[in-house]
């Protein structure tokens, strides 16, 4: 994910304006990569990220570092392990579309927050990312419902959600598709077509505040 993704989401953290002391919430860390990135982006800042699986929290922990402040939950979007307003800010990667109950995952990160703090979404599956569809039906073979939506549909999720100051920007990855003599198809780029169209369409960052 990070060799994937690495570009936008530094294209994305280098944009966020992360103050020193910061606490940030990293949702659907993963690994945790992003979650280091995140502690490291201002002096004494520090994140924690949380995902639903226990295999993904053994291996950030097992990437940790002492010199960084990221520590790692196991939780589900749907009821985040947080006392209510503990964060200054969130983010997350290509994550929050995997909600079972997106209403229900997009209230909690409302709750966990500060009031004022903002929340930075980043996604590739997205509806207008016509070509990410096929990633639906991957999704369902493993038994996993995810959420096809477009800019106007998070809008009006994260509004509903009690969020304020929604902001939408298209994101590319400044390193291009990459070299079709070293392209290798899988099911979420299935041929060298597939991989131009997602590669243009670009990842979809949503940036939204919780009011004061
Ligand atoms: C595509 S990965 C992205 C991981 C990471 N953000 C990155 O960029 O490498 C999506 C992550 O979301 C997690 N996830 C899916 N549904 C979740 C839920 N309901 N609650 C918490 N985490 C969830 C998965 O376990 C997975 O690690």
């Amino acid at each position: 994910m990070e060799r994937g993704h690495g570009d936008v989401v530094h294209q994305v953290v280098s944009k966020l304006g992360i103050k020193p002391g910061e606490q940030i919430l990293d949702l659907g860390c993963g690994n945790g990569w992003a979650t280091r990135l995140l502690a490291k982006s201002a002096p004494g800042a520090g994140a924690i990220g949380v995902d639903a699986s226990p295999k993904m929290i053994e291996r950030a922990e097992a990437l940790h570092s002492f010199t960084i402040r990221a520590r790692y939950e196991v939780g589900h979007f749907e009821k985040l392990p947080f006392t209510e307003k503990k964060f200054d800010r969130a983010f997350s990667m290509e994550a929050l579309y995997y909600a079972v109950d997106l209403d229900a995952a997009l209230a909690e990160l409302f709750r966990v927050l500060k009031p004022g703090a903002p929340t930075d979404i980043v996604v590739d599956f997205h509806a207008e990312n016509e070509a990410s569809k096929v990633w639906a039906d991957w999704g369902k073979r493993s038994g996993l419902e995810m959420h096809f939506l477009g800019r106007d549909d998070w809008a009006k999720r994260l509004e509903r959600a009690g969020f304020r100051d929604l902001a939408f920007e298209r994101v590319v990855d400044s390193r291009g598709p990459g070299d079709p003599k070293h392209f290798r198809a899988d099911v979420c780029e299935p041929d060298w077509e597939t991989r131009l169209k997602i590669h243009q369409a670009g990842s979809l960052w949503m940036h939204a505040t919780k009011p004061r």
